[in-house]
């Protein structure tokens, strides 16, 4: 049988924080209220000039290849999540694919949302175990910074939101006792627009971008946040429980969960319906808000960077978001 293994994690953050308190130059908004109600202190945003969406991902990839010890030539396929990428298409795994110089190997270029990771790896994960490919880089970037609104108005989606990316080396493995064990995906477009931006979308009259369209929000990320908090804080229970029954396990096998870094809140409520002990959760909404799909890797690779990511460690991978998405991944170290 042929599985699929993580067998290298990176991640880049840009280098400019961006506290709470600065925020308050933009916006009526106070350190207080934000760590209060999503636990972020501060967050990444790109330098431009020096990062693009594709940049922030090559570098990430280049950390993960080399603590895998891959040569980037060896990459069979890429599969790219993200919403912000630096040209409304082609897609900015191409233009990784570009800066790593492995022309010619397939790109799959997905959305997803805050889900977007964990669905990468699982498309991973397939064609791994079909045969067809033996090392995928699996990639999460965004550059948010941009398209929030810092003004009062868009305060509350502006302060939860930040920069960077994250990449994991996917390879194939013979070994049960060490693999991804399995991932589980699902959506509910019915919520569609209870998270979304609308522009620069086709279903519209004209060709170009109008000045009444920026004017009506349709560039604006519309959040209902309160919709959000609620379905995420079952969705994402319920997928790790998926998880685990699907593969005979209980939520006292888990050696560590990293979920998307949604909300410090929503995690903390997750936490304890699982009942896991507080070192049981990866967090680091405090310092890089939410990176949509470049949470789970970024957080991943810090947790295994900190050595709290170790051979036979059960790792329950857990995402929420626009869609509404959801989604796990259960690997066995
Ligand atoms: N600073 C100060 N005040 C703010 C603010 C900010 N950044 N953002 C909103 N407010 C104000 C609101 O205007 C409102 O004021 P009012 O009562 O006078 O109308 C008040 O704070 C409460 O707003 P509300 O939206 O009800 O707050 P909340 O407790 O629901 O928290 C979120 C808002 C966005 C933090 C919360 O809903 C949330 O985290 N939802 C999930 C979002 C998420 O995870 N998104 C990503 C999905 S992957």
């Amino acid at each position: 049988m042929t599985y699929s293994k993580i067998t290298g994690l990176g991640y880049y953050v840009p280098e400019t924080i961006v506290t709470n308190d600065d925020l308050t130059q933009y916006m009526e908004t106070s350190d207080t209220w934000i760590q209060e109600r999503t636990g972020i202190r501060e967050r990444r945003y790109f330098t431009y000039g020096k990062d693009t969406n594709a940049s922030m991902a090559t570098a990430a990839s280049r950390m993960a290849l080399e603590r895998a010890g891959v040569d980037a030539k060896a990459v069979d396929l890429i599969v790219y999540a993200t919403i912000t990428p630096d040209y409304f298409f082609p897609g900015s795994g191409f233009l990784m694919q570009r800066e790593l110089g492995v022309d010619g190997i397939g790109v799959i270029d997905i959305r997803d949302q805050c889900s977007g990771f964990v669905y990468a790896l699982s498309i991973a994960d397939q064609f791994i175990r079909t045969g067809m490919y033996k090392t995928i880089l699996v990639v999460g970037s965004e550059i948010q910074s941009t398209w929030i609104d810092k003004s009062t108005k868009g305060r509350g989606v502006a302060v939860i939101f930040g920069d960077g990316a994250g990449a994991a080396v996917v390879q194939a493995t013979d070994n049960p006792e060490h693999r991804i064990l399995s991932t589980h995906l699902h959506a509910d477009g019915r919520y569609a627009e209870d998270l979304y931006v609308k522009e620069p979308g086709s279903s519209r009259p004209d060709r170009s971008a109008t000045k009444e369209m920026i004017d009506e929000g349709g560039f604006d990320v519309v959040m209902n946040g309160n919709a959000v908090f609620k379905h995420a804080v079952v969705r994402f229970t319920e997928v790790i429980q998926e998880s685990l029954t699907a593969n005979g396990l209980t939520k006292e096998d888990i050696s560590l969960l990293v979920p998307h870094q949604a909300n410090i809140r929503i995690s903390e409520y997750v936490r304890q319906q699982l009942n896991l002990p507080e070192e049981k959760i990866v967090n680091n909404i405090q310092r890089y808000g939410n990176t949509t799909a470049a949470s789970i890797p970024i957080a991943l690779s810090e947790a295994w960077e900190h050595g709290r990511v170790k051979p036979g460690d059960l790792i329950c991978l857990a995402a929420f978001g626009s869609g509404f998405t959801w989604a796990s991944a259960l690997i066995k170290w």
